[in-house]
């Protein structure tokens, strides 16, 4: 098994391979001078089971391209099997048309990464479960709820929880991580989003009063989101709101934001490496992946089961 990493999350991909007691492959990616990306494998792969950990997020491009350009270079130097581990899969909220005329642009990125030789892919907390079909090859999809749940239980079990969707479409991830919480009770804030980048809420669905709320969601981008519904939750009453996130994309001053906001802490996973502000934020907190993808991926080369982590 070889573990290789694309820029995007050394660190992440640094731990992963730390958990699985092997090195990094060494491998170097280089830029010509008008920025075209050249990547070269030091190592022999030749009949290996090779995983490429690289996130999609910002630049999304470059680093889209990247994960593309490394996996055509693993194919070309004869890897046996090639799996993209893409904790945060970008473009993932573009799942449909929105409108007449648009792209379906997550459905392209797949093909993107099949096209170029990729073999299986794994990920945790698509933006939407069926993004899956979006792939035709064996795609895993693994799950933050538990390491948050254990989070939530270890710090927060003696308030009285309550879980909140920020909004309708994450229902099913909230209800999951509520069973976990010792079927904690749920409610939904209704949220509008006129365009792109700015959400607002209209309405609480459920009654918080008195209530610690723990708002969950797979994406913090402008953090216009959780920090309208934050507001919104303790205008009703709530006697205190975090939010779990498992990808702190964080983009622009969201971070400042953030901090300004009534929110208690932010906690996000690691699939996202920090940038600096982040890492700065007085209440943001990170929980480490690495042992849970580590884990994915030892399975993965075993052939054993993945679904069976989150028995
Ligand atoms: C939307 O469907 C996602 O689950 C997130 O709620 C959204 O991407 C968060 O974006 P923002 O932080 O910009 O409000």
């Amino acid at each position: 098994m070889k573990i290789v990493s694309g820029n995007s999350n050394l660190p992440l991909a640094r731990a992963i391979a730390g958990y699985l007691e092997l090195p990094l492959t060494n491998a170097s990616v280089r830029r010509f001078a008008d920025d075209e990306i050249f990547i070269e494998i030091h190592e022999n792969v030749r009949g290996e089971d090779v995983f490429v950990v690289q996130p999609t997020n910002h630049p999304a491009n470059d680093n889209l391209m990247e994960l593309l350009i490394m996996i055509d270079a693993l194919k070309r130097a004869s890897a046996k099997r090639i799996t993209a581990v893409i904790p945060y899969f970008g473009y993932a909220r573009q799942d449909r048309k929105p409108g007449p005329r648009t792209p379906i642009s997550a459905k392209l990125v797949a093909n993107l990464i099949t096209e170029a030789g990729a073999d299986r892919v794994l990920s945790v907390d698509l933006h939407a479960g069926q993004i899956q079909g979006f792939f035709d090859i064996p795609t895993d999809n693994l799950y933050g709820a538990p390491v948050m749940s254990a989070d939530i239980l270890s710090r927060y079990g003696s308030q009285e929880l309550m879980v909140i969707s920020p909004d309708v479409g994450g229902v099913v991830r909230a209800r999951a991580l509520a069973k976990r919480l010792d079927n904690a009770p749920l409610a939904i804030v209704d949220k509008r989003r006129e365009k792109a980048g700015e959400s607002e809420v209209m309405n609480i669905i459920g009654d918080v009063d008195g209530r610690f709320c723990i708002l969950i969601d797979d994406i913090v981008d402008s953090g216009g989101t959780l920090c309208n519904a934050a507001d919104a939750l303790r205008a009703q009453g709530a006697s205190d709101v975090v939010a779990y996130c498992t990808h702190g994309v964080l983009s622009g001053s969201a971070a400042e934001r953030v901090a300004n906001s009534s929110l208690k802490e932010l906690v996000i996973t690691d699939s996202i490496k920090p940038t600096e502000a982040v890492a700065a934020a007085h209440n943001i907190r990170h929980l480490p992946m690495a042992s849970l993808l580590g884990e994915a991926i030892r399975r993965i080369a075993d052939e054993s089961s993945v679904s069976s982590l989150f028995d």
